[in-house]
This record gives C-alpha cells, sequence and structure tokens, in this order.
C-alpha cells in the first residue's frame, strides 16, 4: 500500500522590516497554494512588546496579532514576543544592535515550534530570512528539520556576498583590521568577477544610514552565508532566471547548497500584502484615476532612507521645477528636522494641483496603475523587483544597503532607469537642477522613452517566469519536491 503523504507545516520567520516582511510572506502565499493541505505558520516577531507583559506562549501562540484578522486565509499568523529587547524605534537604530536583538529569540523560537507541534502537524520545515541565519539555522539543526533560506534581494548581491566570503574581494582579517569605517575598499572590484559585470566601488553595497556599520554588516553577512551555505537544506532567491542568468549559473556551480530562483511573482505581487507596517492610503487610486497614462512620477524612498533638511530642498524644489505630476510618499521620518504637517502642505501648495502627497501607498496597485509613468526611488530590491513586474520605469537615488548595486543594474545591465547624477561631486548634495534635469528626461525625452520600451519589453520576460513551466514556476515545483 503507498504511504500516505507526510503534510508539510512550514513555520516562516521574517526580519521585521517592511522591506523583509514583504517577499517573505508573498513567498508563504505561494507555498501555501502549491498543495492542499501544506499550512504556513507566519511568525510575527514583536520586538516592541513589553517583555514583562509578555503572555507564556502557550497561550500566545493561539492568538494572532491583529493583523492576521487581513484577508490572507491561506497563511497562519502567530505573535512571538520578544524578550529583553526593545526594537520599538525600528531601523533608526543601529543596525547590529538590531541583529544582536534576532540572535535573542532562538529560545522562544524553538518552544513556539515544539509547541505549535504538540497542538496541531507536527512542524516540517522551517523558512527564513537570510538576515536572521544565526538564531533560526541552530533552531532548525536542534530540533532536525530542514530550513529553507529566503535571500530578499537580488542574486548579484548573494554572488557578492559569497566572493567575500572566499576572501575574493579582500580578506576577512583585512575587513576586521580596517581601522576606519569609511567603507571596504575592493581590492579586485575593477576585475572581472564570474557571474558579475565589472563592478565600481560605488555599486558596491554600503551601510552608511545612522552611522557607518558597513565592515560589520559585511562580516554579519558573511557568517551568515557561511551558515546557510554548509547547514541550510535550499535558498530561495527572490529574483528570476532571465534577469540575472550569468549570476545564477555562477552561484550553482560555485555553491553546494541549492539555489532556487523563485520571483518574481506578478500574481502574488497583486495580493492584498497583509504584512504593511504603515495604514495604506487608497486614496490616493482615486487621484490617479483623474490623471493621464503614463504623465505621474511616482516617488518613494521605501521605509528606512532618511533625507538631510538641505538635500530634501533641493529634491522639492527640482522636483517643482519640473512641472511634472508626481504622487509623493513622504512618511513621517523621511527627513531630518523638519515639521512634518506644514512641509506636507508646502509641497502640496507649491505644486500648482500637480501633485499628492500621502503617508503610505499601497505601491503594488500604484505601480500598475496606467496614469504612473516613472518611479522615482531609493531602488530597494522590493521597489526594483514591483517596477519591474510592472513595467515602469525607474529614476534611481540609490540611498544604501543593496541599492546602489540595483542601481548600476537597472541603468547598465537592464536599461530600464536613469541614474540621478551629482554634478558637483565635491559637495555630495544632488541639487535642484540635477533633480530637475534627471525628471524631464525621464517623463519627456528620448533617453526616458527608450528606458520605458525596455521595461515594458522586462515586464513581459518577467510576467513568463510564473506562468506554468516557466522558469520560477519549475523551481518552485523542484524545491517542493526537494522537501518529500
Ligand atoms: C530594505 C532595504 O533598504 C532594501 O535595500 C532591501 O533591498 C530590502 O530591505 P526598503 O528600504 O524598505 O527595504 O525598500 P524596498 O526593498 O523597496 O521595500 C519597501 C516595501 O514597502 C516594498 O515592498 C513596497 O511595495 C512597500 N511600500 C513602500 C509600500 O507598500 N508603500 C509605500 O508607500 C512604500
Amino acid at each position: 500500500m503507498a504511504m500516505a503523504k507526510q503534510q508539510h507545516h512550514v513555520v516562516a520567520v521574517p526580519v521585521p522590516a517592511q522591506g523583509h516582511l514583504n517577499p517573505l510572506m508573498r513567498f508563504c502565499k505561494l507555498l501555501a497554494k502549491q498543495q492542499p493541505g501544506i499550512i504556513v505558520t507566519f511568525v510575527d516577531l514583536d520586538f516592541a512588546a513589553d517583555a514583562a507583559d509578555a503572555p507564556p506562549l502557550a497561550q500566545e501562540h493561539h492568538n494572532p496579532c491583529p493583523a492576521a484578522a487581513a484577508p490572507h486565509s491561506l497563511v497562519r499568523r502567530v505573535r512571538l514576543p520578544s524578550r529583553g529587547v526593545d526594537l520599538s524605534n525600528g531601523f533608526s537604530l543601529s543596525f547590529l544592535e538590531v541583529f544582536h536583538a534576532f540572535l535573542s529569540i532562538a529560545p522562544d523560537l524553538e518552544q513556539l515550534i515544539l509547541s505549535l507541534s504538540r497542538h496541531g502537524p507536527p512542524v516540517t520545515c522551517l523558512l527564513s530570512d537570510f538576515n536572521i541565519t544565526l538564531p533560526t539555522q541552530d533552531v532548525a539543526d536542534k530540533l532536525g528539520i530542514p530550513r529553507i533560506v529566503l535571500y530578499p534581494c537580488c542574486a548579484s548581491r548573494l554572488l557578492l556576498t559569497h566572493y567575500l566570503t572566499q576572501g575574493e574581494l579582500v580578506s576577512l582579517e583585512e575587513v576586521k583590521e580596517a581601522s576606519t569605517a569609511t567603507g571596504i575598499e575592493m581590492r579586485k572590484v575593477f576585475c572581472k568577477l564570474a557571474g558579475l559585470p565589472t563592478l565600481r566601488n560605488e555599486d558596491i553595497p554600503h551601510f552608511k544610514h545612522v552611522t557607518d556599520e558597513t565592515v560589520s554588516l559585511w562580516i554579519n553577512s558573511t557568517k551568515s552565508w557561511q551558515v546557510c551555505a554548509t547547514r541550510a537544506h535550499a535558498v530561495v532567491v527572490n529574483s528570476f532566471e532571465d534577469l540575472e542568468a550569468s549570476t545564477f549559473a555562477t552561484l550553482s556551480k560555485c555553491c553546494n547548497v541549492p539555489i532556487y530562483d523563485v520571483g518574481i511573482w506578478v500574481e502574488s505581487l497583486n495580493e492584498e500584502s497583509a504584512t504593511s507596517l504603515w495604514e495604506e492610503d487608497k486614496g490616493c487610486l482615486a487621484w490617479l484615476d483623474q490623471q493621464p497614462t503614463s504623465s505621474v512620477l511616482y516617488i518613494s524612498f521605501g521605509s528606512i532612507t532618511i533625507l538631510s533638511k538641505t538635500q530634501y530642498e533641493e529634491f522639492l524644489n527640482g522636483l517643482l521645477a519640473s512641472k511634472q505630476r508626481f504622487l509623493w510618499v513622504f512618511r513621517a521620518g523621511l527627513v531630518d528636522d523638519i515639521d512634518y504637517s506644514s512641509s506636507v502642505a508646502q509641497i502640496v501648495s507649491e505644486s500648482d494641483g500637480k501633485g499628492l502627497v500621502i503617508n503610505w501607498a499601497p505601491q503594488q496597485q500604484v505601480l500598475a496603475h496606467p496614469s504612473v509613468g516613472g518611479f522615482f526611488t531609493h531602488c530597494g530590491w522590493n521597489s526594483t523587483s514591483e517596477s519591474i513586474a510592472n513595467g515602469v520605469p525607474m529614476l534611481c537615488w540609490p540611498y544604501f544597503a543593496d541599492q546602489p548595486l540595483n542601481a548600476r543594474f537597472i541603468v547598465d545591465e537592464w536599461k530600464v532607469g536613469l541614474r540621478v547624477k551629482c554634478s558637483k561631486e565635491n559637495t555630495g548634495l544632488i541639487e535642484k537642477g540635477d533633480i530637475d534635469k534627471v525628471i524631464r528626461a525621464l517623463m519627456e525625452g528620448p533617453e526616458g522613452k527608450l528606458v520605458r520600451e525596455n521595461a515594458t519589453k522586462l515586464k513581459e520576460r518577467c510576467g513568463q517566469c510564473s506562468l506554468e513551466n516557466g522558469s520560477s514556476y519549475r523551481k518552485l515545483k523542484a524545491l517542493m519536491k526537494s522537501l518529500e
């Protein structure tokens, strides 16, 4: 008699930041749709919870967090309050503090998994974000269950990490000994690294945010990659084969851990996100309905970017000088040291009725709207991939992390965007004239026309990957099979 197939129960652990929650939840939804009966439990790490008030896990995990009432029934959610750390200020903190806080989740996560297994179908797989590798791989190994890694950025960023881990770019000893934190001087950066275009120093990911943590965070990434490469069951990359073909081919050749390119599924982008950390202002869609086709510049710098007041003023003046229609996601905290409400009122009043400013957008719906003709972006990987999936050309103004690398691909490799250039490099400030010029180039100029055509073609190629027998479709099936 044939054995009944084991029912899968996947527990997914995200990094609790917007750019990480979204891709993990989308992947969970894809998994949940693969097989009837597969159970996916999404763990909301609640670092804002007051540790002293947190109820015991056994009671807690049966109560979904408030967001769980939101639309998605395929993926159930449980809340895991963290104990002894307070991340209520989120990512305005040092990233190292954040990573150290992650380390503390291991004992509670282990208890949660044991408890879930006692009260329902046993947990058969742990799925977790690359950036939370160190505690979650330990838990998976201890419990004897396979761990799947979700790599939320592009494959090229992962390959760079691989090269760094191998000492191909610079040795870790040299990194550790770097006395100033001004960034890693990549010894071979002008050399051709297999699977990547020739990269320049300015393309290399850096972590200059609240403070410069480039060196420490590169060390962190290499440690995580060493663990994933040797102990994980598989790595899922949120990108598709056709987009980074030679990178995926090189990664598969040089890594022992299987790599699955399972992104970017338009279908999963179109579902309600259910992971938004801010309330989406859906009223902007009605405003977009009133605007001519391809006339609106959508502006968003993601969830982490902070602009100086001087830079903001130059940006605003350049935007207004360009005389384009715009929809701007101006979240509280985007600009240092300004009065939020009066700044928003000022932008709207000076835009001659051409601009709408909101706190947080339903971004996928905005990018899919026919009135949107361009995306002024910080090039976070989610924004980049959502723009590609919707065929929207980009204006690239990378801020930090993987964004410079993404911008390099958007502009020079895929040719679906233009770069914001600084005319006075010694000041580091992008001036009003630079902003005005690049916006007009995208929205009205021949360069804009070209990248818009390229973006339309790339959208079609992206759509192919998730069709039956497309590359992402096949990889997802193969991943499911590997778990049998
Ligand atoms: C972070 C890093 O900064 C980024 O470089 C990395 O690639 C992922 O993690 P973030 O800066 O927030 O992410 O940018 P991004 O990757 O673009 O993710 C933002 C997410 O928030 C996207 O999925 C986007 O759709 C969503 N979003 C953004 C909204 O839903 N509404 C908005 O108004 C703005």
